[in-house]
C-alpha cells in the first residue's frame, strides 16, 4: 500500500479546507495528534506500530470535519459526530485504501459501538465503529490528548476520563486500556504546533 507523506497530505487538507481559518484549525490539530504519537512510538515496546502509517492516519482522521462547514463559513456541531465517516467518504473518493479511510471513521471517543449509536441516537448507520490494528488505536488514542475546540489545549489523561466517563464506566476501563497499551504521553515536552 502506497502510505502518502506529509506534503501530499497537507495538499490535501487545502483542496477540502473551506477556509484558511478551517485549514488552520484542523491541520495544525493533525500535526499536533502525530506529534503526541510520534513520542509515543520513540518507546521500545511499541517497534512492532508501523509509524508510516500512524503518521498519515494521524496526518488523516479529521479531514471529514471540512465536509462540515455550511456555505456560511459555520461547522454543524449537530452532526460533528458524523465527521469520521465523511473523512473516510472524502478519502475513498480520492482513491485511498480502505486502511488509510479507516482511521478517519474509527478514532471517534475510545471507539463508538453500535449501541452508542443506538443509545444516543447518533446520526451515523448503526454499527461499530471500532478500531482494529494497534496503528487505529494508536491514532484515537493520541487524538484524546488534544482538543480543537478554541483555544486548543492539551488534555492530561484524567481530563479525558473525567470527559468520557459521562458516557459510561466502560468507556473509562477502554480509555485505560489504551493507556496500559500505549502509556502516557509527556505533554510537557510538546510545543504545541502553531498554524
Ligand atoms: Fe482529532
Amino acid at each position: 500500500m502506497r502510505i502518502p507523506d506529509p506534503d501530499q497530505i497537507r495538499a490535501l487538507h487545502e483542496k477540502h479546507a473551506p477556509t484558511a481559518e478551517a485549514f488552520a484549525g484542523v491541520h495544525t490539530h493533525c500535526e499536533t495528534v502525530w506529534s503526541i504519537a510520534e513520542q509515543l512510538l520513540s518507546s521500545p515496546r511499541l517497534a512492532h506500530v508501523d509509524a508510516a502509517l500512524v503518521r498519515a492516519g494521524c496526518l488523516l482522521h479529521d479531514i471529514g470535519v471540512y465536509r462540515l462547514y455550511g456555505d456560511d463559513g459555520r461547522l454543524d456541531h449537530a452532526n460533528y459526530v458524523r465527521h469520521g465517516l465523511l473523512g473516510h467518504e472524502l478519502l475513498a473518493g480520492e482513491g485511498f485504501p480502505e486502511p488509510l479511510c479507516r482511521f478517519c471513521s474509527h478514532h471517534t471517543g475510545v471507539g463508538l459501538t453500535r449501541r452508542d449509536v443506538e443509545t444516543q441516537r447518533l446520526p451515523l448507520p448503526p454499527a461499530d465503529y471500532l478500531p482494529v490494528t494497534a496503528e487505529e488505536r494508536l491514532v484515537m488514542y493520541a487524538d484524546k490528548f488534544h482538543t480543537k475546540s478554541r483555544p486548543t489545549r492539551f488534555l492530561t489523561p484524567a481530563d479525558y476520563a473525567a470527559f468520557i466517563g459521562r458516557y459510561g464506566e466502560e468507556k473509562v476501563t477502554a480509555f485505560e486500556a489504551l493507556r496500559a497499551e500505549f502509556g502516557d504521553p509527556d505533554l510537557d515536552r510538546l510545543t504545541p504546533v502553531l498554524p
